[in-house]
């Protein structure tokens, strides 16, 4: 299988036969845009440059102020932590939880203030939180929830695919993401008024354009009385070319998620006779979309352990392959940010336990494998390493 098939060419060569023209300016964001909204569930979404500013975007929607509170895990990517930044509101870090790695409840619930005004969630390596309980911690105090699903494309809770839990669901079209067309983002959303303030702000907050509009009438932009600008909005929206190659991943959605899953079977079959790591734990009715399988080393001494096992496998033939990031608290940016403020919350050693345990003891193996080949012979080497360690 071709992670870039002749229907991603066939498609970039239509947006460039388009030539730019403005009466063709938005046909692959349109496209995009509603099959998007067909295959995953959702009444709207709206094209962005990535999925950092797809969750700016949608933080800016729910009218987050400075000095509100966000409340966010801190084992993900930063940019889940780094979008609450530029909505100049504060990131609140709540645990992880020590099994499926995804934000714990009972921490939310701790780490609420009268700032509170949402919560991101994040599908971590692909899996789903736990919707239920999060939704009720919104209910039960008026938050807004937005799901960062950067990492997950057809996972499920309860059988139903995620983006459709949140007030706001980003999903990102980067480079490693199970689609993808370099850079790009997409924030589907089911209520019709905050769709539209997104679609405004994602769009230097156009007065004319809409939830379901993006295109500005000619007759209306090229009118010396038109008035631009009602809000202030940011020049977010997606490129044609990008957007026609984005469609095309996205008719193929089912294989390329389908072949990540393969790869982490394969993984996690090959570590399943030895005690050496915990895999993520999977509960049941909750589907994994497997961005990586991500395997916990059991070792009291992860400093030594990590590079040992890591040069050892690279030594029998084994692919690169990432630890966990920094936890997002640690990271410089968010430690000037706390000194600055003089946070209520200090970011130090102590502050998510769950998170600190896990952080140095994950191994990210991807699955971006397009041939099974490969992630077989890969999954004999890491059978042989666990051997060998
Ligand atoms: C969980 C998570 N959130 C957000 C992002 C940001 O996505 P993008 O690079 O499209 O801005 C990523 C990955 O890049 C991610 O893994």
């Amino acid at each position: 299988m071709k992670r870039i098939s002749d229907l991603e060419k066939l498609y970039a060569i239509e947006a460039l036969e388009n030539s730019f023209r403005t009466s063709k300016g938005s046909e692959f964001n349109t496209r995009l845009e509603s099959e998007f909204s067909d295959k995953f569930g959702v009444k709207f979404s709206i094209g962005h440059v990535n999925a950092t500013a797809a969750l700016h975007t949608a933080l800016l929607s729910i009218d987050i102020k400075a000095g509100d509170e966000v409340i966010v895990p801190p084992l993900t990517m930063s940019s889940t932590s780094i979008a609450v930044l530029q909505a100049n509101a504060i990131p609140v870090y709540a645990d992880i939880d020590l099994q499926t790695l995804t934000i714990c409840p009972k921490s939310i619930k701790k780490n609420l203030t009268k700032k509170t005004k949402a919560i991101i969630s994040v599908s971590v390596y692909g899996l789903p939180p736990n919707y239920k309980e999060i939704l009720k911690i919104c209910r039960d105090n008026k938050l807004y929830l937005i799901e960062d699903n950067a990492e997950c494309f057809l996972g499920k809770y309860k059988n139903k695919t995620v983006g459709c839990f949140g007030d706001f669901s980003a999903f990102s079209f980067q480079a490693s993401k199970h689609m993808t067309c370099g850079n790009g983002g997409i924030l589907c959303c089911n209520n019709i008024d905050l769709a539209d303030k997104a679609r405004k702000i994602s769009n230097l907050g156009y007065t004319t354009v809409s939830a379901k509009k993006m295109l500005i009438k000619k007759e209306e932009i090229q009118s010396p009385n038109f008035k631009r600008h009602s809000l202030l909005g940011y020049n977010y929206r997606m490129s044609e070319i990008n957007a026609a190659v984005a469609l095309a991943q996205l008719e193929r959605l089912d294989e390329l998620v389908n072949i990540r899953k393969q790869s982490a079977k394969i993984f996690l079959e090959a570590v399943s006779d030895f005690d050496l790591f915990t895999p993520q734990y999977i509960p049941k009715n909750y589907e994994c979309a497997y961005w990586a399988t991500s395997l916990i080393l059991r070792t009291d001494n992860p400093q030594k352990d990590w590079f040992k096992f890591r040069t050892l496998f690279k030594k029998n033939g084994g692919d690169d392959f990432y630890g966990a990031w920094a936890l997002s608290y640690y990271e410089p940016l968010l430690q000037k940010f706390s000194k600055s403020k003089k946070l209520k919350q200090k970011y130090v050693e102590g502050l998510c336990k769950n998170a600190e345990f896990v952080q140095p003891r994950i191994m990210q193996f991807k699955t971006n494998y397009w041939n099974l080949n490969e992630a077989k012979k890969q999954g004999q080497i890491l059978k042989k390493t666990c051997k060998m360690f």
